[in-house]
């Protein structure tokens, strides 16, 4: 019997603040029309000032675990992928356990950028495959909003702030088949944001003077992206991780019944689909309302997935995202019953299936 990672249960927290391309038009030149033809986002979440990347998680969790009908005392280990977290140090994950009260949960951080979800399930999967583990909480959550140049047009308009998580337990029906991370550091100049540990030269805090009150923007937190160089990287990317992430489940693109791509962009991820021969109605698309949310765009978008009933047993899902890095990478999922449709698989499977 092969014991796999499974999800079983699934929750997203949006913050409630809608951002609109008509309110970025009153912030920087920029005007509806270009943003949906270059991104297809029309709108994005932005968290209020009390919420941080810890509160989201939070949100997001309960969510997951209540519809896995997990209580967080029975958890073994909390993950939390972020690059915007509440700060250098303790993890969101020690926040989150806290919050939880999941009192028995290791807890950690990953930052593997837009891919840091899949990064993230990949890591718990092996904690589950080896035995070590049997139930955790892995959570992709961002707030962007607070690393982002509100002046900088080229930026601004694309990314936005959310959380998505996932229950993962040991399970011998479904679960993760197959995954490929790959990285290449030489491109890290083309999206990345100093933080308060940077070269005080590079905007980060010297630790002996006050930290400067006015920073400059180039030169500080905020993130810097060479836009065309990303978008060329993540189109051949998201191709390439995919068929091997199918080749390593001895799996076709014939196969794939949803994509769940980083929602980064409308235009590459019609690119990838073309590229991929993949009928678009086969891949998720919610980027039109949330924007580039990084870690968190996956796991929003797979609980979307599953609310409008586009996740059934059986089915292959694959996850694939690229990001800064710059990191790139997929993952197999035999999709298998959460929530509710898992209790009847339970009383069916207890009654012999008949
Ligand atoms: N509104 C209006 N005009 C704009 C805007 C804006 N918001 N931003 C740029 N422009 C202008 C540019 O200045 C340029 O003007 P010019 O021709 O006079 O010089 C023109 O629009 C075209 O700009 P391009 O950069 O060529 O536009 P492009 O079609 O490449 O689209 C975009 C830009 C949307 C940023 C695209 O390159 C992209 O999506 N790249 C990928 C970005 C990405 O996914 N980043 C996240 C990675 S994931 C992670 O790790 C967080």
């Amino acid at each position: 019997m092969t014991i796999r990672a499974r999800i079983t249960g699934l929750g997203k927290y949006n913050p409630e603040r809608v951002l609109t391309n008509a309110d970025l038009e009153r912030m920087v030149e920029t005007s509806d029309t270009w943003i949906q033809e270059r991104t297809g986002v029309r709108e994005r979440r932005i968290a209020a000032d009390d919420e941080t990347c810890s509160t989201l998680s939070y949100r997001a969790a309960l969510q997951a675990l209540e519809q896995a009908g997990v209580a967080p005392e029975e958890l073994d280990l909390i993950i939390v992928a972020t690059c915007s977290p509440d700060g250098m140090l303790p993890s969101v994950a020690s926040y989150v356990q806290q919050q939880l009260g999941a009192s028995r949960a290791a807890a950690f951080d990953i930052n593997a950028t837009c891919v840091g979800f899949l990064t993230a399930v990949a890591t718990a999967s092996q904690f589950i495959e080896t035995g070590t583990y049997k139930k955790v909480l892995v959570i992709g959550a961002e707030v962007l909003s607070r690393i982002i140049d509100w002046t900088d047009r080229v930026t601004c308009v694309l990314f936005g702030d959310g959380a998505g998580a996932v229950v993962l337990e040991a399970s011998d029906h479904g679960g993760a088949l197959s995954f490929v991370l790959h990285s290449d550091g030489t491109g890290a100049r083309a999206l990345y944001a100093h933080g308060p540990a940077a070269r005080p030269s590079d905007g980060g805090t010297k630790a002996l003077t006050p930290r400067p009150t006015t920073l400059d923007p180039a030169a500080c937190f905020y993130v810097q992206m060479d836009g065309k160089a990303i978008f060329k990287f993540a189109v051949q990317a998201m191709e390439q991780a995919t068929r091997e992430a199918l080749a390593a489940a001895n799996l076709t693109i014939d196969d794939i019944d949803l994509l769940v791509p980083h929602q980064a962009n409308l235009r590459i991820i019609d690119a990838t689909a073309k590229r991929l021969s993949l009928p678009m109605e086969r891949a998720m698309v919610n980027v039109d309302r949330y924007g580039n949310t990084s870690a968190a765009s996956i796991p929003m978008a797979l609980r979307e997935a599953f609310e409008e009933d586009r996740l059934h047993d059986g089915d292959t899902v694959v996850l694939v995202a690229f990001g800064g890095g710059l990191v790139w990478g997929a993952m197999v999922l035999e999709w298998a019953p959460v929530g509710k449709q898992r209790v009847a698989e339970a009383a069916h499977a207890a009654t012999g299936g008949s």
